[in-house]
């Protein structure tokens, strides 16, 4: 994606851009905050390289609409926003780093909570969470339990490839259902692990073959070559991996009757949903699939507890067979009936958020 794309249609415009820097440690990024219809922008903290400026500030934009999504999908009272930072190219103080972000998002007075994410961990959280309250997902403290996101994102997948092939393949069970996982990292190991315990059949795959290896020899899954994954004869293909994976290409080679996965933005394209939708192939948007990690650091994070935690988690399903049934009727792909809903749930929003601010 180049930098024009993000400017496409008003709702992709943010409320606010921030720019993150300390040029005598060589540390740059930003935050930007989508919306705060719902309430405060809640987004991952991403560490990342990336090859100029342009294309961080790109991937933060996405990322920061993708946030304003999810959230208003998955009914949580958070708006959508995220910080994206340059790693730096040599060795470098990661506590400074995180020190410094967490004073830029104290700055930001509560407009914005901070997450884990791509290149950052609960420890780096528990840096910031000493400089400000605004951040979820931080390592354990003494008398809490430690934050897993992807045991909760891996149950959402579970869910929604239920939900899915409930809807594409008219059965309930997934006993004997072929599997084809992509990447055995903290979401896909856990994925495999629920899929076992229905009886599915996993092949897995992951650029580290140990890795993929080592879920195997625990589930009983079969390991695949990670170049062939795309193509293996399966009934769900679920993308664990790495973004951006289903284009053109990867589309044609696909064997599965539906696509449901942990991966974030999985579409290469708008234009890909579409190729989809006309191969017949029913994708659970990720957006809605793979907000399970997200709901647990929330709900969490407002001490809701366990039980609203699994009753978000109940509505992915649901949220889901919602968009099927539209996309059905409208003859359209999955995907941009999502973005649809998002979008009507923010503006819903709007209206009574302007009201009480006037009061
Ligand atoms: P991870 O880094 O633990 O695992 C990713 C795995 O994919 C690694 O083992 C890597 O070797 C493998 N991989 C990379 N490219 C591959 C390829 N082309 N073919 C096969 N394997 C490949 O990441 P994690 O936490 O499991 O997340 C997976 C995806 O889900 C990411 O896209 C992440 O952004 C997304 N996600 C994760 C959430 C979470 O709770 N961890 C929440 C929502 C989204």
């Amino acid at each position: 994606m180049n930098a024009k794309e993000c400017f496409v249609g008003a709702d992709q415009l943010p409320e606010q851009v921030h720019l993150i820097e300390d040029e005598e440690r060589g540390f740059s990024g930003t935050t930007i905050i989508h919306s705060t219809a719902l309430g405060p922008a809640a987004g991952g903290c991403r560490l990342w390289h990336y090859d100029s400026p342009a294309e961080l500030t790109a991937d933060a934009f996405r990322l920061a609409r993708t946030m304003s999504y999810k959230n208003a999908l998955a009914g949580l009272p958070f708006g959508g926003g995220v910080t994206v930072l340059q790693r730096p190219q040599r060795d470098f103080d990661r506590a400074a780093l995180f020190a410094l972000v967490g004073d830029h998002v104290e700055r930001l007075d509560g407009a914005y909570l901070t997450l884990p994410d791509v290149g950052s961990d609960a420890h780096d959280m528990a840096v910031l969470r000493t400089r400000t309250r605004h951040v979820a997902g931080q390592a354990a403290a003494p008398g809490r339990i430690a934050s897993n996101p992807a045991l909760w994102t891996a149950r959402g997948v579970l869910e929604s490839i239920r939900a899915a092939v409930a809807v594409r393949m008219g059965r309930r069970s997934l006993d004997g259902l072929v599997v084809a996982v992509q990447g055995a990292g903290n979401v896909g190991a856990e994925l495999c692990r629920l899929l076992a315990a229905e009886d599915a059949t996993i092949l897995v795959a992951d650029m580290d073959v140990s890795r993929a290896r080592a879920v195997a020899a625990e589930t009983g899954a079969r390991v695949f070559p990670a170049a062939a994954i795309l193509e293996a004869d399966c009934d769900v293909f679920a993308p664990c991996a790495l973004g951006g994976v289903l284009n053109r290409n990867s589309i044609a080679r696909l064997r599965a009757r539906v696509v449901a996965g942990a991966a974030n933005n999985q579409l290469a394209s708008a234009d890909d949903a579409a190729l989809l939708h006309a191969r017949d192939i029913l994708y659970a948007p990720d957006l809605v699939a793979n907000a399970g990690g997200m709901i647990h650091l929330a709900t969490d994070h407002l001490k809701e507890g366990r039980s609203q935690t699994e009753a978000r988690l109940r509505a992915i399903p649901e949220r889901l067979r919602a968009i099927f049934a539209e996309a059905q009727l409208r003859g359209t792909g999955t995907h941009a009936v999502a973005e649809d809903m998002a979008r009507a749930v923010i503006s819903a929003a709007q209206p009574k958020r302007l009201l009480m601010q006037a009061a």
